[in-house]
Protein backbone atom coordinates (compact mmCIF):
# COMPACT_ATOMS: atom_id res chain seq x y z
CA UNK A 1 0.00 0.00 0.00
CA UNK A 2 2.69 2.20 1.25
CA UNK A 3 4.89 1.73 -2.18
CA UNK A 4 1.74 1.95 -3.87
CA UNK A 5 1.31 5.44 -2.28
CA UNK A 6 4.84 6.11 -3.26
CA UNK A 7 5.13 5.07 -6.95
CA UNK A 8 1.45 7.35 -7.56
CA UNK A 9 3.03 10.59 -5.54
CA UNK A 10 6.29 10.13 -7.85
CA UNK A 11 4.15 9.92 -10.86
CA UNK A 12 2.14 13.23 -9.88
CA UNK A 13 5.05 14.47 -9.33
CA UNK A 14 6.51 13.66 -12.70
CA UNK A 15 3.56 15.42 -14.44
CA UNK A 16 3.83 18.46 -12.65
CA UNK A 17 7.41 19.05 -13.12
CA UNK A 18 9.45 20.15 -16.62
CA UNK A 19 11.58 17.48 -17.60
CA UNK A 20 15.15 18.35 -16.49
CA UNK A 21 13.79 19.10 -13.01
CA UNK A 22 11.99 15.63 -13.00
CA UNK A 23 15.56 13.69 -13.69
CA UNK A 24 17.12 15.76 -10.73
CA UNK A 25 13.94 14.82 -8.28
CA UNK A 26 14.19 11.56 -9.25
CA UNK A 27 17.98 11.24 -8.01
CA UNK A 28 18.78 11.38 -4.32
CA UNK A 29 20.26 14.05 -2.65
CA UNK A 30 23.78 12.97 -1.46
CA UNK A 31 23.79 15.04 2.33
CA UNK A 32 27.69 14.35 3.80
CA UNK A 33 27.60 14.30 7.66
CA UNK A 34 31.16 15.48 8.57
CA UNK A 35 31.25 15.11 12.44
CA UNK A 36 33.34 13.57 15.31
CA UNK A 37 32.48 9.66 15.66
CA UNK A 38 35.77 9.24 17.87
CA UNK A 39 37.69 11.42 20.72
CA UNK A 40 36.08 13.85 23.65
CA UNK A 41 32.88 14.88 21.12
CA UNK A 42 32.39 11.32 20.01
CA UNK A 43 28.86 11.40 21.75
CA UNK A 44 27.97 15.05 20.29
CA UNK A 45 28.31 13.59 17.07
CA UNK A 46 25.90 11.18 17.38
CA UNK A 47 23.63 13.00 18.96
CA UNK A 48 23.39 15.50 15.86
CA UNK A 49 23.35 12.35 13.34
CA UNK A 50 20.43 11.27 15.61
CA UNK A 51 18.61 14.19 15.06
CA UNK A 52 19.03 14.83 11.87
CA UNK A 53 18.02 11.52 10.82
CA UNK A 54 14.73 11.77 13.06
CA UNK A 55 13.48 14.61 11.35
CA UNK A 56 14.18 13.10 7.94
CA UNK A 57 12.48 9.32 9.21
CA UNK A 58 9.51 12.07 10.08
CA UNK A 59 8.81 13.09 6.43
CA UNK A 60 8.91 9.52 5.37
CA UNK A 61 13.04 9.76 4.21
CA UNK A 62 12.52 12.09 1.84
CA UNK A 63 13.08 16.10 1.76
CA UNK A 64 10.90 18.16 -0.91
CA UNK A 65 10.52 14.60 -2.55
CA UNK A 66 14.19 13.84 -3.03
CA UNK A 67 15.02 10.42 -1.06
CA UNK A 68 18.46 10.87 1.11
CA UNK A 69 21.45 9.49 1.32
CA UNK A 70 24.19 10.04 3.91
CA UNK A 71 27.79 9.98 2.83
CA UNK A 72 29.49 9.82 6.31
CA UNK A 73 33.58 11.41 7.67
CA UNK A 74 34.76 10.76 11.24
CA UNK A 75 36.64 14.33 11.55
CA UNK A 76 38.25 13.30 14.85
CA UNK A 77 37.63 16.98 16.01
CA UNK A 78 41.11 17.37 14.51
CA UNK A 79 41.82 20.84 12.74
CA UNK A 80 44.80 18.89 11.64
CA UNK A 81 43.05 16.94 9.14
CA UNK A 82 39.99 19.05 8.30
CA UNK A 83 40.56 20.56 4.45
CA UNK A 84 41.34 16.94 3.56
CA UNK A 85 38.41 15.41 5.08
CA UNK A 86 35.74 17.98 4.04
CA UNK A 87 37.36 17.65 0.28
CA UNK A 88 36.84 14.28 0.47
CA UNK A 89 32.91 15.16 0.79
CA UNK A 90 33.39 17.52 -2.05
CA UNK A 91 35.74 16.11 -4.56
CA UNK A 92 35.09 12.85 -4.16
CA UNK A 93 31.69 12.73 -3.21
CA UNK A 94 30.13 15.50 -4.60
CA UNK A 95 27.91 15.89 -2.00
CA UNK A 96 24.77 18.06 -2.27
CA UNK A 97 25.63 19.49 1.15
CA UNK A 98 27.63 19.40 3.89
CA UNK A 99 26.50 18.89 7.79
CA UNK A 100 29.02 19.43 10.15
CA UNK A 101 30.32 20.07 12.50
CA UNK A 102 31.31 19.70 16.32
CA UNK A 103 34.92 21.61 17.08
CA UNK A 104 34.97 25.28 16.15
CA UNK A 105 38.67 24.48 14.37
CA UNK A 106 37.55 22.05 12.10
CA UNK A 107 34.34 24.44 11.24
CA UNK A 108 36.45 26.85 9.81
CA UNK A 109 38.57 24.85 7.30
CA UNK A 110 34.94 22.85 6.33
CA UNK A 111 33.77 27.19 6.10
CA UNK A 112 36.93 28.06 4.13
CA UNK A 113 36.34 25.18 1.60
CA UNK A 114 32.17 25.79 1.44
CA UNK A 115 32.92 29.44 0.30
CA UNK A 116 35.45 28.59 -2.26
CA UNK A 117 33.99 25.80 -3.90
CA UNK A 118 30.21 27.18 -3.46
CA UNK A 119 29.13 24.05 -1.45
CA UNK A 120 26.25 24.45 1.11
CA UNK A 121 27.10 24.39 4.37
CA UNK A 122 24.56 23.71 7.27
CA UNK A 123 26.36 23.81 10.59
CA UNK A 124 24.81 21.99 13.68
CA UNK A 125 27.48 23.22 16.28
CA UNK A 126 30.66 24.66 15.85
CA UNK A 127 30.34 27.94 17.34
CA UNK A 128 33.41 29.31 16.00
CA UNK A 129 32.73 33.53 15.66
CA UNK A 130 33.92 33.54 12.33
CA UNK A 131 31.62 31.48 10.77
CA UNK A 132 28.88 33.90 10.86
CA UNK A 133 31.44 36.68 10.80
CA UNK A 134 34.46 37.37 8.48
CA UNK A 135 34.03 33.98 7.16
CA UNK A 136 30.00 34.35 6.00
CA UNK A 137 28.78 33.37 2.86
CA UNK A 138 25.49 33.21 1.46
CA UNK A 139 25.82 29.63 1.36
CA UNK A 140 26.62 29.22 5.12
CA UNK A 141 23.87 28.67 8.01
CA UNK A 142 23.82 27.69 11.47
CA UNK A 143 21.31 25.86 13.49
CA UNK A 144 23.40 26.08 16.67
CA UNK A 145 24.82 29.26 18.01
CA UNK A 146 27.96 30.87 17.96
CA UNK A 147 30.65 30.91 20.79
CA UNK A 148 29.67 34.75 21.52
CA UNK A 149 25.98 33.84 22.12
CA UNK A 150 25.93 31.18 25.22
CA UNK A 151 29.07 33.08 26.53
CA UNK A 152 27.54 36.22 26.77
CA UNK A 153 24.28 35.05 28.22
CA UNK A 154 25.87 33.48 30.94
CA UNK A 155 27.75 36.55 31.65
CA UNK A 156 24.73 38.81 31.98
CA UNK A 157 23.49 35.74 34.23
CA UNK A 158 27.06 35.80 36.88
CA UNK A 159 26.68 39.82 36.74
CA UNK A 160 22.96 39.83 38.10
CA UNK A 161 23.98 37.50 40.72
CA UNK A 162 26.25 39.95 42.27
CA UNK A 163 29.42 38.13 41.45
CA UNK A 164 32.10 40.46 41.31
CA UNK A 165 35.40 38.60 40.65
CA UNK A 166 35.40 35.58 38.21
CA UNK A 167 38.13 33.48 37.34
CA UNK A 168 37.39 31.41 33.59
CA UNK A 169 38.86 27.99 32.76
CA UNK A 170 38.42 26.59 29.54
CA UNK A 171 40.73 24.84 26.46
CA UNK A 172 42.65 27.10 24.81
CA UNK A 173 41.04 27.01 21.41
CA UNK A 174 38.21 28.99 19.16
CA UNK A 175 35.43 27.95 20.73
CA UNK A 176 37.07 27.90 24.53
CA UNK A 177 38.40 31.43 23.85
CA UNK A 178 35.51 32.81 22.31
CA UNK A 179 32.95 31.55 24.91
CA UNK A 180 35.18 33.52 27.95
CA UNK A 181 35.25 36.82 25.58
CA UNK A 182 31.59 36.42 25.09
CA UNK A 183 31.21 35.95 29.11
CA UNK A 184 33.66 38.56 30.12
CA UNK A 185 31.92 40.98 27.52
CA UNK A 186 28.46 41.03 29.04
CA UNK A 187 30.33 40.04 33.17
CA UNK A 188 31.99 43.29 33.08
CA UNK A 189 29.24 45.46 31.55
CA UNK A 190 27.15 43.71 34.19
CA UNK A 191 29.82 45.53 36.90
CA UNK A 192 32.10 42.26 37.70
CA UNK A 193 35.76 41.74 36.63
CA UNK A 194 37.53 38.84 35.00
CA UNK A 195 40.81 38.29 37.46
CA UNK A 196 42.51 35.41 35.57
CA UNK A 197 41.85 33.33 32.68
CA UNK A 198 42.91 29.80 33.15
CA UNK A 199 43.30 27.22 29.85
CA UNK A 200 45.08 24.26 28.99
CA UNK A 201 45.23 23.15 25.51
CA UNK A 202 42.55 20.99 23.31
CA UNK A 203 41.31 18.23 24.40
CA UNK A 204 43.63 17.49 27.76
CA UNK A 205 42.23 16.69 30.95
CA UNK A 206 44.78 17.52 33.80
CA UNK A 207 43.31 19.99 35.63
CA UNK A 208 44.87 19.02 39.07
CA UNK A 209 47.21 22.33 38.78
CA UNK A 210 44.23 24.63 37.74
CA UNK A 211 41.81 23.54 40.28
CA UNK A 212 44.90 24.30 42.95
CA UNK A 213 45.18 27.84 41.89
CA UNK A 214 41.59 28.55 41.63
CA UNK A 215 41.17 27.16 45.45
CA UNK A 216 44.08 29.66 45.78
CA UNK A 217 42.46 33.04 44.61
CA UNK A 218 38.90 32.15 45.18
CA UNK A 219 37.33 33.93 43.90
CA UNK A 220 33.81 34.63 43.80
CA UNK A 221 32.32 32.87 41.10
CA UNK A 222 33.93 30.35 37.95
CA UNK A 223 33.10 30.14 34.80
CA UNK A 224 33.52 27.38 32.78
CA UNK A 225 33.47 26.21 28.64
CA UNK A 226 33.95 22.10 28.59
CA UNK A 227 31.79 20.07 26.70
CA UNK A 228 31.68 16.08 25.88
CA UNK A 229 34.09 13.86 27.34
CA UNK A 230 36.04 16.47 28.85
CA UNK A 231 32.89 18.10 31.20
CA UNK A 232 32.70 14.88 32.92
CA UNK A 233 35.76 14.76 33.98
CA UNK A 234 36.27 18.70 35.03
CA UNK A 235 32.74 19.13 36.57
CA UNK A 236 33.89 15.44 38.77
CA UNK A 237 37.17 16.96 39.51
CA UNK A 238 35.58 20.37 40.10
CA UNK A 239 33.65 18.36 42.94
CA UNK A 240 36.57 15.66 44.15
CA UNK A 241 38.98 19.05 44.98
CA UNK A 242 36.57 20.53 47.08
CA UNK A 243 35.57 23.03 44.86
CA UNK A 244 31.94 22.70 44.34
CA UNK A 245 31.12 23.60 48.16
CA UNK A 246 33.66 27.11 48.16
CA UNK A 247 33.25 28.97 44.83
CA UNK A 248 29.87 28.43 42.59
CA UNK A 249 30.64 26.98 39.54
CA UNK A 250 28.80 28.79 36.65
CA UNK A 251 29.02 27.40 32.75
CA UNK A 252 27.55 27.72 29.40
CA UNK A 253 25.17 24.53 29.32
CA UNK A 254 27.85 22.31 27.35
CA UNK A 255 29.25 21.88 30.47
CA UNK A 256 26.08 19.81 31.60
CA UNK A 257 24.14 18.42 28.63
CA UNK A 258 24.65 15.05 27.71
CA UNK A 259 26.88 14.08 30.20
CA UNK A 260 24.56 14.44 33.58
CA UNK A 261 24.34 10.47 33.72
CA UNK A 262 27.91 10.18 34.09
CA UNK A 263 28.53 12.88 35.87
CA UNK A 264 25.97 11.98 39.13
CA UNK A 265 25.94 13.83 41.88
CA UNK A 266 29.21 15.96 41.32
CA UNK A 267 27.12 17.88 39.01
CA UNK A 268 24.01 18.50 41.31
CA UNK A 269 22.65 22.11 41.37
CA UNK A 270 25.36 23.63 38.58
CA UNK A 271 23.92 26.75 36.93
CA UNK A 272 24.35 26.79 33.20
CA UNK A 273 22.84 28.91 30.28
CA UNK A 274 21.79 27.55 26.93
CA UNK A 275 19.87 27.72 23.94
CA UNK A 276 17.78 24.59 25.04
CA UNK A 277 16.82 22.79 28.63
CA UNK A 278 14.66 20.08 29.97
CA UNK A 279 11.34 21.23 31.46
CA UNK A 280 9.84 23.73 28.11
CA UNK A 281 6.92 21.86 28.38
CA UNK A 282 6.29 22.99 24.98
CA UNK A 283 3.94 20.61 22.78
CA UNK A 284 6.71 21.04 19.92
CA UNK A 285 9.37 20.11 22.40
CA UNK A 286 7.41 17.52 23.92
CA UNK A 287 6.69 15.43 20.78
CA UNK A 288 10.30 15.82 19.71
CA UNK A 289 11.36 14.21 23.77
CA UNK A 290 8.86 11.25 22.76
CA UNK A 291 9.87 10.47 19.24
CA UNK A 292 13.74 10.59 19.80
CA UNK A 293 13.26 8.63 23.38
CA UNK A 294 10.91 5.96 21.67
CA UNK A 295 13.49 5.79 18.58
CA UNK A 296 16.54 5.36 20.26
CA UNK A 297 16.37 4.43 23.74
CA UNK A 298 18.10 7.88 24.89
CA UNK A 299 16.72 11.68 25.94
CA UNK A 300 17.78 14.09 23.56
CA UNK A 301 20.46 17.04 24.48
CA UNK A 302 21.11 20.37 22.47
CA UNK A 303 22.85 18.39 20.07
CA UNK A 304 20.26 16.29 18.81
CA UNK A 305 18.01 19.51 18.56
CA UNK A 306 20.58 21.71 16.56
CA UNK A 307 20.99 18.11 14.02
CA UNK A 308 17.28 17.84 13.64
CA UNK A 309 16.94 21.87 13.35
CA UNK A 310 19.50 21.22 10.69
CA UNK A 311 17.38 19.11 9.17
CA UNK A 312 14.66 20.94 9.24
CA UNK A 313 16.67 24.14 7.26
CA UNK A 314 17.46 22.14 4.77
CA UNK A 315 14.01 21.32 4.12
CA UNK A 316 13.06 24.42 4.26
CA UNK A 317 15.32 25.60 1.15
CA UNK A 318 14.12 22.08 -1.03
CA UNK A 319 10.83 22.60 -0.33
CA UNK A 320 10.96 26.34 -1.56
CA UNK A 321 12.46 24.82 -4.85
CA UNK A 322 10.22 21.19 -5.26
CA UNK A 323 13.68 19.42 -4.23
CA UNK A 324 15.88 21.38 -7.57
CA UNK A 325 18.86 22.45 -5.89
CA UNK A 326 19.82 24.25 -9.32
CA UNK A 327 17.89 26.61 -8.57
CA UNK A 328 20.55 27.49 -5.89
CA UNK A 329 19.50 31.25 -5.34
CA UNK A 330 15.91 30.45 -4.27
CA UNK A 331 17.10 27.44 -1.58
CA UNK A 332 19.94 29.36 -0.50
CA UNK A 333 17.07 32.54 0.02
CA UNK A 334 14.66 30.11 1.16
CA UNK A 335 16.64 28.71 4.02
CA UNK A 336 18.00 31.98 5.26
CA UNK A 337 14.49 33.60 5.71
CA UNK A 338 13.42 30.35 7.12
CA UNK A 339 11.09 30.69 10.30
CA UNK A 340 12.50 27.45 12.38
CA UNK A 341 9.72 25.31 14.52
CA UNK A 342 12.03 23.77 16.57
CA UNK A 343 12.26 22.12 19.65
CA UNK A 344 14.22 25.03 21.83
CA UNK A 345 11.38 27.24 20.63
CA UNK A 346 10.98 29.25 17.19
CA UNK A 347 13.75 30.95 15.51
CA UNK A 348 14.76 32.73 12.42
CA UNK A 349 18.30 33.38 11.32
CA UNK A 350 20.10 36.78 11.62
CA UNK A 351 21.81 38.66 8.28
CA UNK A 352 24.90 36.19 8.98
CA UNK A 353 22.95 32.52 8.96
CA UNK A 354 23.24 32.61 13.08
CA UNK A 355 20.27 32.05 14.94
CA UNK A 356 18.28 34.21 16.80
CA UNK A 357 17.22 32.62 19.70
CA UNK A 358 16.52 31.96 23.65
CA UNK A 359 18.94 31.70 26.22
CA UNK A 360 17.66 29.72 29.22
CA UNK A 361 18.61 29.04 32.48
CA UNK A 362 19.13 25.73 33.72
CA UNK A 363 19.69 24.05 37.14
CA UNK A 364 20.59 20.59 37.21
CA UNK A 365 18.08 18.31 39.15
CA UNK A 366 18.82 14.62 38.83
CA UNK A 367 19.67 14.13 35.39
CA UNK A 368 17.60 17.10 34.18
CA UNK A 369 19.15 20.46 33.43
CA UNK A 370 15.96 22.57 34.25
CA UNK A 371 14.66 25.66 32.92
CA UNK A 372 14.44 27.78 35.55
CA UNK A 373 14.38 31.25 33.47
CA UNK A 374 14.90 33.14 30.55
CA UNK A 375 18.91 35.24 30.71
CA UNK A 376 18.49 36.70 27.66
CA UNK A 377 15.34 36.80 25.30
CA UNK A 378 15.71 36.13 21.44
CA UNK A 379 19.21 37.15 21.77
CA UNK A 380 21.71 37.72 18.49
CA UNK A 381 25.44 37.17 17.62
CA UNK A 382 26.72 40.65 16.82
CA UNK A 383 28.23 39.09 13.86
CA UNK A 384 31.40 41.58 13.63
CA UNK A 385 33.25 41.36 10.45
CA UNK A 386 30.08 39.91 8.16
CA UNK A 387 29.30 41.70 5.09
CA UNK A 388 26.10 40.44 4.33
CA UNK A 389 23.15 42.73 5.65
C1 LIG B 1 33.02 24.17 19.42
O1 LIG B 1 34.17 23.72 19.24
O2 LIG B 1 32.57 25.13 18.76
C2 LIG B 1 32.14 23.53 20.42
C3 LIG B 1 32.32 22.22 20.80
C4 LIG B 1 31.46 21.63 21.72
C5 LIG B 1 30.41 22.36 22.23
C6 LIG B 1 30.21 23.67 21.86
C7 LIG B 1 31.08 24.28 20.95
O3 LIG B 1 29.57 21.79 23.10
Amino acid sequence: MNARRTALAALLLAATLPLAAQAQSAAKLKVGLMLPATGTFASLGTAIENGFRLYVAEQGGRLAGREIEFVKVDDESDPSKATDNVNKLVKRDHVDVIVGTVHSGVAMAMARVARDTGTLLIVPNAGADAITGPLCAPNIVRSSFSNWQPGYATGVVAAQKGYKRAMTITWNYAAGNETVKGFTEAFEKGGGKVVKELNLPFPNVEFQALLTEIAAQKPDVVFAFFAGGGAVKFVKDYDAAGLRRTVPLIGSGFLTDGTLEAQGSSAQGLLTVLHYADGLNTPRDTAFRTRYAVTYKLQPDVYAVQGYDAAQTLAAGLQAVKGDTRQREALLSAMRKASIDSPRGRYTLSAAGNPVQNFYVREVRGNENKMTGVAVKMLADPARGCNLR
